[in-house]
């Protein structure tokens, strides 16, 4: 990989993470970092950044003249739990984000997209287990709707326009760098902060609500490596099923009480429960094994033991 890239939304969970990993491999000065705040203090150290709105078309065109960006991006976007209160902006900026750069790389001012979709796309008359790539599609949820109106934009503008853009159905993902931005997931993330610093937590699923979750070094391999193989072995121009692990907050309870035996979990569902109801208890990721020989290596175990020793370190 040797092309010069903008992400927008870098300071974000997934950006500030995508924003390393890809200065490591292209260099620092190829990896423009933007973001409507500024981010973390290496973040913001370790190469340029500029202070850019996904949605202003024009302020992301000259930032990408300005540059000579070949590849954008998006991760951008308001998130599960926090659209369900902003439905008129989450859809605003999720989707006038998306076409912004769609439009970029219609006009062949940018080569390649990267934008996430979700597992958020599926519904509750979806196969809840090993969710096939291709199934029936509902979701109920805001952002649910805007990512599935996304996928289908994406193919569109594939089809129809030649644009070159690529895509993952995230599932959950946990990180220690960076905190999530309001998911339905975030749980995950939060269960280690708190099991650290007060030996206990308050999960807001209930306890058997199993989901597909990632760790973050899979979830950027992922990124990264869709990005870097063959547009011809693509066959899938919406979004990818990605899987690595599907556990319940019970049974990551249970994993972090190996290391913290004296580690207590109690259950206070609220509105988050009822998304998490509809959508996937595992995905079927067979066709981005097979098209880009994706392997995830992260499984409930690695990702307790790397998760509690890197917050330790911290
Ligand atoms: N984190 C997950 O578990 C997960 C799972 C599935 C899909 N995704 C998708 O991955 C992408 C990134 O997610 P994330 O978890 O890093 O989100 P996040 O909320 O942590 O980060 C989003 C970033 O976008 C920035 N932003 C908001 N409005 C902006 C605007 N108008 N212009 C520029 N930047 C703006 C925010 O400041 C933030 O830094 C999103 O599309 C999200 O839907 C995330």
């Amino acid at each position: 990989m040797s092309s010069t890239i903008l992400i927008l939304g870098a300071c974000g969970q997934i950006g500030t993470e995508l924003t390393y990993a890809l200065r490591d491999v292209c260099g620092n000065d190829c990896v423009i970092a933007s973001d409507i705040r500024e981010g973390s203090e290496e973040l913001m150290n370790t190469g340029p950044f500029e202070l850019l709105d996904a949605t202003d078309y024009t302020a992301i065109e000259d930032v990408v003249m300005h540059y000579e960006i070949e590849e954008v991006y998006l991760m951008a976007a308001m998130l599960s739990a926090a659209s369900e209160k902003f439905p008129e902006r989450a859809w605003n900026l999720n989707m006038n984000s998306l076409f912004n750069v769609l439009n970029l790389a219609k006009e062949r001012k940018i080569e390649k997209v990267f934008w996430p979709s979700s597992i958020a796309v599926f519904g509750k008359n979806t196969p809840r287990e090993n969710t096939p790539q291709r199934t029936i599609m509902d979701p109920s949820t805001v952002y649910g709707i805007s990512k599935q109106s996304g996928e289908r934009w994406c193919a569109y503008y594939h089809h129809k326009f030649g644009v070159d853009v690529r895509s993952v159905r995230y599932p959950g993902l946990i990180s220690w760098k960076t905190l999530p931005g309001g998911g339905t997931t975030d749980y995950a993330v939060e269960i280690f902060h708190h099991a650290l610093a007060e030996g206990s937590y308050t999960c807001f699923l209930e306890e058997d609500t199993t989901l597909p979750m990632m760790f973050m070094d899979d979830a950027i391999r992922a990124t990264v490596q869709i990005m870097s193989c063959d547009s011809d072995d693509l066959s899938v121009r919406s979004s990818y099923n990605l899987a690595a692990m599907s556990f319940s907050p019970k049974e990551l309870a249970t994993s972090i009480q190996k290391h913290l035996p004296d580690f207590r979990m109690s259950y206070s569902p609220d509105f988050r429960q009822e998304i998490a109801a509809t959508w996937p208890m595992s995905i079927d990721d067979s066709k981005a094994r097979k098209d880009w020989n994706w392997s995830p290596e992260y499984d409930l175990e690695r990702t307790t033991a790397t998760m509690l020793e890197k917050l330790q370190t911290k």
